[in-house]
């Protein structure tokens, strides 16, 4: 049973304050970004100081996760280059569709092999939403296994810019369909090809209030997580991922009335029917509390 990353930390690749910065930040994962946070005159630097930062935290908490500039423009490079410093997963820009990872795919594949790592070992995320092409092929994930993908997320920047849009709002200042509609077909996708659907980025990094309403929005949708661009959002993230407090209580309850009747396959509750998915479903949330810092009493 594998836990969901709940905070993504975003990190300029080439920022060595930034990167220390990140170590210490709390998120679940770190992604160590070679695309569009770092400056063209500085991705040379950036393809150096990353992989020497994942050598460098070879034993390590958080996950180090890399994203890679886009597959035409240098990604195969950014790979070659970071690969054999061994990171948890690629993030992967603007992809246009399952096919797209299936190639990231061959070419770990082939790193892999070339730097002795396990086969698969390397896991993707993918930004599934960059292009109007990308958003229109998001059913595809539910027909089409990428055994590596790990996640799948959405952005509210570059659809814009690709579609030739001047903003993402509508009138009422909220997403304009649009985006909505790229945020739920990104969502259904996620769940439809079994990777975890990772909600994106707040922009006003000072918005605390804010940030904590759009998790509690996003966990409620099905999101598993969210992305972060700035240290202060993790804290909100991690609580706003994590199972609530009643959850936990409900959680325990339920493993406690199986345990009460073993060997029995369904029980009634405080008046609801309950069997194996509740059981499992209990299981999960008490598992997912325990490995996040745990909200519970210990079960009488
Ligand atoms: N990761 C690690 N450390 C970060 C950080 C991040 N994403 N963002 C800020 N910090 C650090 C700063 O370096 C600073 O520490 P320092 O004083 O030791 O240098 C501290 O946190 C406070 O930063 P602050 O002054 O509030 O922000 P800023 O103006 O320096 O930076 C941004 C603002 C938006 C430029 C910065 O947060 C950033 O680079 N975010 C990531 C952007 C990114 O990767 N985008 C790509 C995905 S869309
Ligand atoms: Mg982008």
């Amino acid at each position: 049973m594998s836990l969901p990353i709940r905070s993504w930390l975003f990190v300029p690749g080439d920022s060595e304050r930034k990167l220390a910065k990140g170590r210490d930040s709390g998120a679940d994962a770190l992604i160590l970004d070679l695309e569009d946070s770092v400056a063209p005159a500085r991705k040379p630097a950036a393809r150096e100081m990353v992989p020497d930062y994942l050598r460098a935290h070879a034993e390590r908490r958080p996950q180090l996760w890399v994203r890679i500039n886009p597959i035409d423009e240098g990604g195969l490079a950014d790979a070659a280059a970071v690969v054999r410093a061994a990171p948890d997963g690629l993030v992967v820009p603007k992809v246009n569709g399952p096919d797209d990872l299936l190639r990231v795919s061959h070419w770990l594949d082939a790193l892999e092999a070339r730097d002795g790592l396990p086969p698969g070992r390397i896991r993707l995320l993918a930004v599934a939403t960059e292009t109007a092409a990308a958003v229109l092929r998001l059913p595809e994930y539910a027909r089409t296994p990428v055994p590596r993908l790990a996640a799948l997320t959405w952005g509210q920047e570059d659809l814009p810019a690709a579609i030739g849009a001047t903003g993402n709002l509508d009138a009422s200042g909220g997403f304009a369909l649009t985006y909505r509609y790229a945020r739920s077909a990104c969502l259904l996708a996620a769940v439809a090809a079994g990777a975890q659907p990772v909600d994106t980025l707040e922009q006003d990094f000072r918005d605390d209030a804010a940030l904590r309403l759009a998790c509690t929005a996003a966990r409620r949708e099905g999101f598993t997580g969210k992305i972060a661009i700035h240290p202060a959002q993790v804290a909100a993230i991690n609580e706003g991922f994590r199972p609530t407090a009643e959850e936990v209580a409900f959680a325990r309850r339920v493993v406690d009335a199986f345990a009460a009747n073993p060997g029995i396959g369904t029980v009634g509750m405080e008046g609801r029917m309950l069997d194996m998915p509740h059981l499992r479903q209990a299981q999960r949330v008490l598992a997912a509390d325990a490995a996040f810092g745990g909200h519970g009493m210990p079960s009488a």
